[in-house]
C-alpha cells in the first residue's frame, strides 16, 4: 500500500546490534571474492552448493538447489523487455496485450448495480468489486482445457482511498459530513471478491453471472478456530465466547491450500481503529503499543462503535491480524480465523507441503523491524483432513533467526517453551499467538526490512522473500538486512535443512539488492537496465520464474513495475538474469499475479492509480482512476514470459 504506517518501527527491541556481524560478512565475502560488487555471487554460489550437497547425502528425493550459472535446459525469459515509464497506461513487452478487468465497482452479484463515481450506495458496493485489488488467486474450474477457459478469480482489497470511494475524485468529504453510509460503504469496498470467470472462443474474459460469486467484507460473519479461538483477548462484548469475529480488513497478500481453498491476511489492521483515552492495564497498553492500534484512518470510528477502543472494551483489534481461510467454491461457508499462524500485520500466507506431508505457511509481518515466520502443521494434511481436523489449527508457528554467517533456524511460538511464560506475560498458547510479536522478540527473531511477500520455486524448493525498504531510524541491522538505510530493498532467499520445509535450519542468501542498478554506486547488485525499488509481490511461477512487484519509489521517479528473473541463468558475478515485463500507471503499485494453469493467461493487479491524482485509469468511461486486474496474453498464444 502507498499509505506507509509501516516505515515507523514499533518494536522497542535493542537487545541485539547486528553492527558487527554486518562487517565480518561483508569482510568475509571481501576476502572470498575481491570486493563488493561481486558479494552477490560468492552468495550464489555458496548456497547453491552446500544445501544440494546435504539434500543429496541425506535424502535423495529432496529438490536441487539452482545451479550458479546457466545450467539449466531451458531459457525461461524470451520477451524484449521494456523501459521504466511515467506514462498513464500499463505496458507490456512487444507481442504482449493487457487489457484491464473487473476494476472497482464491476457489478458481480445481485441485480448487478451499475458503477457509478462516488455515486453508488453500500448495498450497491456489496454486489460489486471492492477497492484496491491485492492478493489474488486462479482456481480452475473443470478439469485440463476447460481450466484454462473457467475459473474463480479470488481477489484481496487492500484498502480504500475515501475521496474515490466518495466523490469519485481526490476530495475527501470533511469530517463533519460523515455519516454511518458512508463508513458502511467503505468496509463494503473492503475483504475479497470471489468472481467466476470465462473465457470466450474469440479470447475475450468476462464475468459470469455464477452462484458462487461472492463479496466477503468488513461486516462478514466469520469464526475463530485453533488455539486462540474463545481465548479472554477475543471476546467482546458483542460477542462473548471470542468465537465470531465480524469481517475482515486490509487484505494485503494471500495464499492457497493445498485442499483448494484460498487464504486471505490481515495487514494493516490497527489503523482502523480510534483510541479513546483511559486507564488501560498494562497488557492492554502494550498490545495497543506494539501493533500501533489507532488513527481511525477510515474514520469508522466516527460512526461505528466496533472501532473504537476504550478500556472496558478494548479487544476489537485483538479480533483483527490473523490469516483467514475462505472456501471460495462454497459461496454459503463462513471465513475461518485460523489463530494457530499467529497475529501479526500478515503479508502473506504462501503455503507449501513438506516431505513428510505437512502443510507449511510462510507468512511475513510487514512493518520495519518486523520478523518472518512459518507455520508447520503437526502431520500430513491429508491425514488431519481425513480425520476432520483443519492443518491450519495444528501445528507450530515459528518465527525466523537469519544468523550473520548465512544459516538461520526457526524459533518456535510455543507456550511454556523458553521464555514463552506466565513470568513474562505469557500465560498460555493463546496468549502466545494473539501477542505472536512480542513473543517472536523474546524469542530473539531477526529484525528485517518489513518482509513482504515470501514463494516457493517448485523446482527446487528455494524460498524467496521480498524486504520492501527500511528507512528508519530506528532500523537494526544485520547481514541479512545489509543495507541502511535501505531505501530500495531486497530478495533474500533460503534453502531448509535437507530441503525439509518443515526442517528447524536453513541456509540463506541474498538474491538481489535493489536499486538503480550497479554503476549507480547505491550498493544494488542488479544490472543498471533492471533498476527497480520496493519489492513486494512476489511469484515463482511453475517453471520457476520469480515475477517480482513493486510498491513504492521507483529509480527516476518511475511507475511502479513488474520484473521476471530467471534464477537460473546468472552472469559472472552471480547476478540472475532480470527483466522487466510490465510497467504500471503513475501513483499506482502493481500487486498479485497468477496464472491460468496452462500459463497462457496472466492476471496482474494495479491497486490504487493515481492515488492523489496523476492518472485516469483504466478510463473505462470515467475520468475515476480505479484499482483493476490486467489481462496479460501473448498474440501468439504461448507461455507468459517465454
Ligand atoms: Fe500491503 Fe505490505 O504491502
Ligand atoms: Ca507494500
Ligand atoms: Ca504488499
Amino acid at each position: 500500500m502507498d499509505f506507509d504506517p509501516d516505515d515507523i518501527s514499533s518494536n522497542p527491541s535493542t537487545a541485539t546490534s547486528f553492527a558487527e556481524v554486518v562487517q565480518s560478512r561483508f569482510s568475509r565475502r571481501s576476502a572470498l571474492t575481491g570486493g563488493m560488487g561481486v558479494a552477490a555471487g560468492f552468495l550464489t554460489t555458496s548456497i547453491a552448493t552446500a544445501p544440494a550437497a546435504s539434500a543429496a547425502s541425506a535424502a535423495p528425493a529432496s529438490p536441487a538447489a539452482p545451479a550458479a550459472t546457466g545450467s539449466h535446459s531451458k531459457r525461461l525469459l524470451g520477451f524484449t523487455p521494456v523501459p521504466l515509464s511515467t506514462v498513464d497506461e500499463v505496458i507490456v513487452p512487444a507481442g504482449y496485450t493487457a487489457t484491464a478487468f473487473i476494476p472497482w465497482g464491476t457489478p458481480i452479484l445481485g441485480r448487478f448495480p451499475k458503477f457509478v463515481p462516488g455515486g453508488n450506495t453500500a448495498a450497491e458496493q456489496e454486489q460489486q468489486i471492492g477497492m484496491h485489488h491485492d492478493g489474488m488467486h486462479y482456481f480452475p474450474i473443470g478439469r485440463g482445457r476447460e481450466g484454462n477457459q473457467r475459473g474463480l478469480l479470488v481477489v484481496n482489497h487492500e484498502y480504500t482511498d475515501e475521496g474515490y470511494l466518495h466523490t469519485g475524485t481526490t476530495v475527501v468529504p470533511p469530517l463533519e459530513s460523515w455519516t454511518l453510509e458512508m463508513v458502511r460503504k467503505s468496509q463494503a469496498a473492503h475483504g475479497v471478491s470471489v468472481v467466476e470467470i470465462r473465457r470466450s472462443k474469440y479470447g475475450q474474459w468476462a464475468v459470469a453471472r455464477s452462484k458462487l460469486n461472492r463479496r466477503i467484507t468488513a461486516t462478514t460473519p466469520m469464526s475463530f478456530s485453533g488455539p486462540a479461538a474463545r481465548h479472554r483477548l477475543l471476546r467482546t462484548t458483542a460477542d462473548p465466547k471470542g468465537k465470531r469475529p465480524l469481517g475482515t480488513i486490509n487484505n494485503c497478500s494471500h495464499g492457497v491450500t493445498p485442499w483448494g481453498t484460498y487464504l486471505t491476511c490481515e495487514e494493516n489492521f490497527n489503523g482502523y481503529f480510534g483510541v479513546d483515552p483511559g486507564a488501560y492495564t498494562p497488557e492492554q497498553a502494550s498490545l495497543t503499543s506494539r501493533y500501533g492500534v489507532g488513527g481511525d484512518r477510515n474514520r469508522w470510528a466516527t460512526k461505528d462503535e466496533r472501532f473504537v477502543v476504550t478500556p472496558e472494551e478494548p479487544n476489537e483489534p485483538n479480533r483483527f491480524g490473523w490469516v483467514v481461510e475462505i472456501d471460495p467454491f462454497d459461496p454459503d461457508s463462513t471465513p475461518v480465523k485460523r489463530t494457530a499462524l499467529g497475529r501479526l500485520k500478515h503479508e502473506g500466507a504462501y503455503a507449501h507441503v513438506s516431505k513428510r506431508g505437512q502443510v507449511v505457511v510462510y507468512t511475513g509481518d510487514d512493518q520495519v523491524n518486523e520478523y518472518m515466520y512459518k507455520f508447520v502443521s503437526s502431520g500430513s494434511w491429508k491425514s488431519l483432513r481425513a480425520r476432520g481436523r483443519s492443518p491450519l489449527d495444528e501445528g507450530t508457528l515459528y518465527v525466523a533467526q537469519f544468523d550473520d554467517d548465512g544459516s538461520g533456524r526457526w524459533l518456535p511460538l510455543v507456550y511454556g517453551k523458553g521464555p514463552l511464560t506466565a513470568a513474562n506475560g505469557f500465560a498460555d498458547q493463546g496468549d502466545v499467538l494473539v501477542k505472536a510479536r512480542l513473543a517472536a522478540s523474546a524469542l530473539g527473531a531477526t529484525p528485517m526490512d518489513r518482509p513482504e511477500w515470501a514463494t516457493v520455486d517448485p523446482n527446487t524448493g528455494m524460498v524467496y522473500l521480498t524486504l520492501t525498504n527500511n528507512t528508519s531510524s530506528a532500523k537494526q541491522p544485520s547481514a541479512a538486512n545489509p543495507r541502511t538505510p535501505n531505501s530500495w530493498g531486497h530478495i533474500i532467499r533460503w534453502q531448509e535443512a535437507r530441503g525439509d520445509h518443515a526442517a528447524t535450519t536453513f541456509e540463506w542468501d541474498l538474491f538481489a539488492i535493489a536499486g538503480q542498478g550497479r554503476s549507480s554506486g547505491d550498493g544494488s547488485t542488479i544490472a543498471d537496465e533492471d533498476a527497480f525499488g520496493s519489492p513486494d509481490g512476489l511469484w515463482a511461477d511453475p517453471d520457476g520464474r520469480v515475477w517480482i512487484q513493486t510498491d513504492g519509489t521507483q529509480p527516476a521517479g518511475a511507475n511502479d513495475q513488474m520484473l521476471a528473473a530467471d534464477p537460473y541463468r546468472t552472469d559472472g558475478s552471480g547476478v540472475p538474469e532480470i527483466r522487466r515485463f510490465l510497467t504500471g500507471v503513475p501513483n499506482c503499485e502493481v500487486t498479485g499475479v497468477v496464472t491460468t494453469p496452462d500459463q497462457r493467461t496472466m492476471f496482474v493487479n494495479i491497486q490504487h492509480p493515481g492515488d492523489g491524482g496523476g492518472s485516469t485509469w483504466p478510463a473505462d468511461g470515467t475520468s475515476t482512476p480505479r484499482s483493476a486486474t490486467v489481462i496479460v496474453t501473448k498474440d501468439s498464444r504461448g507461455v507468459i514470459g517465454t
